[in-house]
């Protein structure tokens, strides 16, 4: 909603992109089904509005998922949810409600969910760099388990 979830998106983009992974950051805003049937796996980077809601530009990709109910059957996906522990409530409902739509839809999530608070002091942007890179070592266990 202010570009923050964004700009930890593009920063993880740089991180791994130096390390010689081949990444594409993909706005919400105009997704459909389709972006899961390129292959590849899928990092959820999602903050929390409104009463625990996906974010605006989020809203018509998560309902079109849950109205169309694609089989994401070998879609592995990780989650990094950014919120603010103030709303104790709804804490990181974003990614929440991101994880369990895709499970329920059969993609496999590798990695916990994380769980970023902008009330903790610390700067999603610089966080997310070294969890990027502990979870891409995830991702290459998980698929050197299946290889
Ligand atoms: C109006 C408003 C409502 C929010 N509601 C929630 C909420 O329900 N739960 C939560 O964990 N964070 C909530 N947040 C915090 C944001 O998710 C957090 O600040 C996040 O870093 C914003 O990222 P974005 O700019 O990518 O949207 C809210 C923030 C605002 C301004």
């Amino acid at each position: 909603m202010t570009g923050t979830s964004e700009l930890v998106a593009e920063e993880m983009l740089d991180a791994l992109e130096e390390d010689g992974h081949e990444v594409e950051v993909e706005p919400m805003d105009d997704l459909d089904a389709s972006v899961f049937e390129g292959g590849g796996i899928f990092l959820i980077c999602t903050s929390t509005y409104g009463q625990g809601d996906v974010p605006d530009n989020a809203k018509a990709f998560y309902e079109a998922l849950g109205a169309q109910k694609p089989d994401l059957a070998g879609v592995r996906y990780g989650v990094f949810g950014l919120g603010d522990r103030t709303y104790a409530e709804t804490f990181n409902f974003g990614g929440k409600r991101f994880d369990e739509l895709l499970a329920g839809l059969g993609a496999e999530r590798i990695g916990e969910r994380y769980t970023h608070d902008a009330s903790s002091g610390t700067l999603p942007e610089e966080v997310a760099l070294e969890w990027a890179e502990a979870w891409v070592a995830k991702v290459r266990e998980r698929l050197a388990q299946t290889a």
